[in-house]
């Protein structure tokens, strides 16, 4: 029996956002240079979205490219790049077909200008797509993100429009790139690393981890399914007794 079969559609989560790690060492496996294993996992990118999107998954965040990753060697940052240019231009027609939306979370500015220049465009190209939102981060880190607000905050205060004690969970949380969007009811980190390297720090307070060993390139829609059914076996008790939450 499929992890499909046992997936109870009432209780599907709204986001799920996943740290894809591992395409190195899938390459090095493969006997393959890194890039390979980037490429690889590109294809993995494709099934994922389309299979959440089926499921009916409102929100998938992806992070592809963090703050810390500029500082891997120049060869490795530019062939990334390069993928994600290509990769967004080849799948416009696709995100449109499926009435997928494209956005993106992260210092966007920091890309090689050719890079924004591209992904705007699909930005544009799928705004009023409305099945599901894929959000890629791309140049992101949760201090970043953070620090960002906090200044935005700072500057909405020097200007009067903001007061310090109308600053609630919900104000802040409109000040971080993710604003709009419900949090992650399940994260998912791929390749047996059990950490969060700055992802999503403030939005994840009360998410559902989900570690497994598969590398990236290796991680196929029936993982998917699992990581599901084994977020939907948990209790969330927020704080709460099981009682309460039973009652
Ligand atoms: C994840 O795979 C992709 C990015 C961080 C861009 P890695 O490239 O980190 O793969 P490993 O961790 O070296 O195996
Ligand atoms: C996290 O992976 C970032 C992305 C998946 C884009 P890394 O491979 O960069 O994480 P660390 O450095 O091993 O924590
Ligand atoms: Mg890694």
């Amino acid at each position: 029996m499929s992890f499909k079969d046992k997936i109870i559609k009432e209780k599907l989560p709204r986001h799920i956002a996943i740290i894809m790690d591992g395409n190195g060492r899938w390459a090095r496996k493969h006997g393959k240079d890194r890039i390979a294993g980037h490429q690889q996992g590109v294809d993995v990118v494709r099934t994922i979205t389309e299979v959440s999107a089926k499921l009916g998954i409102k929100y998938l965040t992806l992070y592809a490219f963090s703050t810390e990753n500029w500082n891997r060697p120049r060869f490795e940052v530019e062939a990334l790049m390069d993928l994600f240019v290509e990769t967004i231009k080849m799948e416009l027609k696709t995100l449109n077909k499926n009435n997928i939306r494209l956005k993106a979370i992260g210092d966007l500015e920091s890309l090689p200008r050719e890079n924004y220049l591209r992904l705007k465009e699909t930005l544009d190209a799928t705004a009023s797509n409305d099945r599901m939102t894929l959000t890629l981060a791309l140049s992101y880190s949760s201090r970043w993100e953070i620090l960002n607000a906090v200044k935005k905050i700072i500057s909405d205060f020097d200007s009067q429009q903001l007061k310090a004690e109308n600053i609630t969970e919900t104000v802040f949380s409109n000040y971080l790139t993710t604003a709009g969007m419900p949090d992650p009811e399940l994260l998912i980190r791929t390749s047996g690393e059990m950490r969060i390297s700055n992802f999503m720090i403030w939005q994840i307070a009360y998410t559902e981890l989900y570690f497994t060993p598969k590398l990236w390139p290796d991680f196929t829609e029936e993982d998917l399914y699992e990581a599901i059914v084994n977020y939907q076996s948990r209790e969330r008790r927020f704080g709460l007794t099981s009682e309460q939450i039973k009652s």
